[in-house]
């Protein structure tokens, strides 16, 4: 599963992130700003999968860099990490909105998570991570069909060969200190399971 010093996969990554943002494959495609393919290295030994960018994120084409965003880098920070040694990236990589102008966020569609998944899983494929932390209720239900969160949250999981860790969605915390708490600590479980996987993988 692990090939991080693999010659090319940075630049297989960066190949994928042009076709993403001109992609056509679903409606979303139509009221987007900007495609928001991720960002991150390709050498990470993490990949975090959130579920879709929200107005920010479509203004800016870079993922989580709203109130949730920032959350996720003081949660990154408080295990030692930075954006530049993970990959952030989410479910479908452009805006799911709803209503009428200025539109409201909404979760992926079905029909919208399968048009984009080719694109997550040749990330993936190129960065090759020990470990994908699926930040909530959609990446969960993606990697792990009729898992629910409520059960599998922060316990380590596997989708085929893969070690996917469920985790609450850092949006969720913003406005639920008691899932705040969770999320932490959580979070700080990555650690220990990376530690794990580096010594399976020896
Ligand atoms: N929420 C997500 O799931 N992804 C983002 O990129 C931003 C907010």
């Amino acid at each position: 599963m692990v090939g991080r010093n693999v010659r090319g996969a940075a630049e297989r990554l960066e190949e994928l992130h042009a076709p993403i943002r001109v992609c056509p494959r679903c409606r979303l495609c139509q009221t987007r700003t900007h495609a928001v393919p991720g960002i991150g290295t390709s050498r990470a030994e993490v990949v975090f999968v959130g579920e879709g960018p929200g107005r920010t994120e479509d203004r800016e084409g870079r993922p989580f860099v709203g109130r949730a965003g920032q959350f996720l880098d003081e949660m990154l920070a408080a295990i030692g990490l930075r954006r530049g040694d993970v990959y952030i990236t989410n479910i479908v990589k452009c805006r799911p909105t709803a209503g009428d102008p200025p539109y409201g966020n909404r979760a992926p569609r079905p029909d919208e998570i399968s048009a984009c998944a080719p694109w997550l899983e040749a990330q993936l494929a190129a960065i090759r991570p020990r470990l994908v932390c699926a930040l909530g209720r959609v990446p969960t239900g993606y990697f792990l069909p009729g898992a629910k969160l409520s059960k599998v949250r922060g316990r380590l999981q596997h989708r085929g060969d893969l070690p996917v860790l469920p985790l609450f969605h850092p949006a969720v915390a913003l406005y639920r200190q008691d899932k705040r708490a969770v999320l932490m600590s959580d979070f700080r479980k990555i650690v220990r399971i990376l530690d794990d996987l580096r010594k399976r993988d020896r």
